[in-house]
């Protein structure tokens, strides 16, 4: 539906199959088909003998262009689970999956050009806005003097941390690549004198010092032991004294709604090849080998089993 355009059909109001199926280019019995599963998904309501509306959820999905990203972005994962068998016995990876963000991975990531990052870099930008809210309602971000974005991607976070903390002084740390998009991002938000990008790779560059609040936002989960605990002892260096670093992902939390995190970030995560969504106490070993203290868990509204960790 979303690849169709259905959403966007509907949006000004009911339409007949016969105009949705034009607009489709698809033979009305097969549209139908595609109509009413939408019904049983509460994306569409029908209107009358013929007529097809936005249900409740396509209202939410048509104002949540990130969401709509990741329903097309996830083409790929399903492409890795055509042969689940195989995922499983080759221990993850090496699919379509890992093939999408293989930059990463390679032995210099901080070489990757350009449009190798593209088009990543922009889908985890476009889904921020969905749970960027929760996450500042969680910690009060105003209480620090200058925050660090480790992995801030192309800076969409921070701008909405700069809206939540008026005050607060920006600094953002990614690949070099992507620290140019963040430049482009941070300036048509207005925010070049408020922040400071630093391109480099995490798992081998110090991270520029001075910051009273460091930020992992989506970074822990995508990685290994040793490569989080490498990066969490950078964290550590870079933290002005008695600093703070809050880590706000997808974790495994037990029970009722938070299965998803259990289900779907396992499997999209193996298909990836690396990282795990792990359960706050594995998240609190790792920071404490690595030296931090006073953690403390915190659940958020967000429905995509988002917890958050904060630590001295
Ligand atoms: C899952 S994305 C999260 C981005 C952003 N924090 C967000 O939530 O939208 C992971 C980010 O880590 C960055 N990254 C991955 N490996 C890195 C490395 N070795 N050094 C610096 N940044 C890296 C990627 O470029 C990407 O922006």
């Amino acid at each position: 539906m979303v690849d169709l355009g259905l959403l966007e059909a509907m949006a000004q109001g009911p339409r007949s199959l016969a105009d949705l199926a034009r607009h489709a280019a698809a033979p009305e019995p097969a549209l139908e088909r595609l109509l009413v599963a939408g019904v049983g998904l509460g994306l569409i309501s029908r209107a009358g003998e013929t007529d097809f509306a936005l249900g409740p959820q396509g209202a939410a999905l048509l104002g949540n262009a990130g969401l709509r990203d990741m329903i097309v972005h996830h083409r790929q994962l399903y492409q890795d689970l055509i042969d689940p068998v195989g995922l499983v016995r080759r221990g993850g990876g090496q699919g379509d999956l890992a093939r999408y963000w293989a930059y990463a991975r390679s032995a210099a990531p901080d070489a990757a050009p350009a449009d190798a990052v593209a088009d990543y870099s922009a889908l985890m930008a476009a889904s921020v806005p969905s749970f960027a809210r929760d996450v500042l309602d969680a910690y009060p971000f105003r209480r620090h003097r200058r925050l660090l974005d480790v992995g801030g991607g192309e800076g969409a976070f921070l701008i909405a941390a700069a809206a939540a903390a008026p005050k607060l002084e920006l600094a953002l740390f990614d690949l070099p690549a992507v620290v140019e998009r963040a430049r482009s991002r941070l300036a048509a938000a207005g925010l070049s004198h408020r922040a400071q990008v630093q391109g480099g790779d995490f798992g081998k560059d110090e991270l520029p010092q001075g910051a009273d609040l460091i930020t992992l936002v989506r970074i822990v989960h995508d990685h290994d032991d040793p490569a989080v605990l490498t990066l969490l002892r950078a964290i550590r260096r870079a933290l002005a004294p008695g600093g703070r670093l809050v880590i706000a992902e997808p974790m495994s939390l037990s029970g009722g709604r938070d299965r998803v995190a259990d289900v779907y970030f396992a499997m999209y995560l193996l298909a990836m090849g690396h990282g795990r969504a792990r359960s706050p106490a594995e998240i609190t070993a790792l920071l404490t080998a690595a030296g931090f203290r006073d953690i403390s868990f915190r659940r958020t509204a967000s429905l995509l089993s988002l917890g958050l960790i904060v630590a001295r």
